[in-house]
């Protein structure tokens, strides 16, 4: 294996973070064009969250644990004073933006139970200055914490599928399906489907992998093509459609995807065709393998059936490069479905393989 301090650290990162401010990348205009979008507070932060500056279940949980962060720190700043309600109205704020990846309430619930019980442990003994210093110093480290820990999350479970793939599936190389953006554009890493086929790449056991490109917000295209093509990987991008032609012409050895819940059961919300994608692997018989961290998992949710799945406005699918490209009919626009877990074989994860 190469040196893993090279792999470790992504080419590209979607999140910069000062004392005062968040600088998301605005992944919309990838590849062509590079801009830094700064938040200073919770509300500047779930817009960049809800328009998708920044997206992938896992980097959205760590641009919301900075934006929790930041919404206290403008209190403060702005000398309001920090108690309960003010917690709860940024958490809110946070928590509204978008409905389906479960890393973002996740990411809410850790960063404002830290400053409740911080607020609870600390009143009595020091003075109001002081204590606001020590929460925002608190709440700095835990978000500092959140986004560390997901680099460390991405890489474990990029191991985790990578011996699991290594060991089921015989084969010197792999030709490899993605959907969508799991990338390091995604994470705080390596990224999650990325990561595993980044790791696959490095002990050279990589063919080719076939990107789709993800409509209507063409992630594959933009963002996946993209990291693959700075990293090197061989990579070929196809249209949606026409994944299941290249199963059926045995050009398929394995697909992974990354997720943005996942039920008791083991049902998977990931982006919108992920679900076609399993019952045409099922057809095919192709392992079809999913990669998440354990915060995307979600214990108060049994059956897939009961993630919300978030729409999203017409115009992502009817206009094209600010074009209008479709006749003026209703639109549908179902941002993710859910995988049942019978058409998963593995997920990997960072503590190990749910099979
Ligand atoms: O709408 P997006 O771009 O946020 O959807 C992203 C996905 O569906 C990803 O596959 C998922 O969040 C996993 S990212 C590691």
């Amino acid at each position: 294996m190469k040196n893993i301090n090279n792999i470790i650290k992504p080419k590209i990162v979607p999140l910069k973070i000062q004392k005062d401010k968040l600088y998301v990348l605005d992944q919309r205009i990838l590849p062509h064009e590079i801009f830094w979008l700064e938040c200073k507070n919770e509300n500047e932060t779930a817009a960049a969250i809800k328009d998708m500056y920044v997206r992938g279940a896992p980097a959205i949980g760590i641009a919301a644990a900075y934006g929790f962060y930041l919404g206290v720190y403008s209190l403060v700043q702005n000398g309001k004073k920090v108690t309960d309600a003010s917690l709860n109205k940024i958490k809110n704020t946070l928590d509204k933006s978008r409905p389906t990846a479960v890393n973002l309430f996740w990411a809410t619930e850790k960063m404002y139970s830290k400053a409740v019980n911080f607020l609870k442990y600390i009143s009595k003994k020091n003075a109001e200055k002081e204590k606001d210093k020590s929460l925002l110093n608190e709440l700095y480290n835990e978000a500092l914490s959140i986004h560390e820990d997901d680099a460390k999350r991405c890489y474990d479970m990029s191991v985790t599928g990578l011996d699991y793939i290594k060991n089921t599936i015989k084969k010197k190389k792999y030709r490899i399906l993605t959907h969508c953006n799991a990338g390091s554009l995604a994470t705080g890493g390596i990224g999650t489907a990325l990561g595993v086929i980044r790791l696959l790449h490095n002990e050279g056991k990589v063919e080719n992998v076939y990107c789709d490109e993800t409509r209507p917000y063409l992630q594959g295209a933009r963002l996946t093509a993209f990291e693959f093509q700075k990293e090197k990987i061989p990579a070929t991008l196809i249209t949606d459609s026409m994944a299941g032609f290249l199963m059926q012409k045995g050009l398929i050895d394995l697909i992974v995807t990354g997720a943005d819940r996942i039920t008791r059961r083991h049902d998977v919300a990931n982006k919108i065709g992920t679900y076609s994608l399993s019952v045409l692997a099922k057809a095919h018989k192709i392992p079809f393998f999913v990669a998440a961290p354990l915060s995307t998992f979600d214990e108060n949710l049994i059956s897939g059936s009961e993630i919300p799945i978030e729409e999203r406005s017409a115009d992502e699918v009817r206009m094209c490069q600010g074009k209008l490209i479709a006749a003026k009919i209703p639109v549908l626009n179902y941002s993710f479905d859910v995988t049942p877990k019978e058409n998963i074989t593995a997920i990997f994860h960072e503590e190990g393989v749910v099979r």
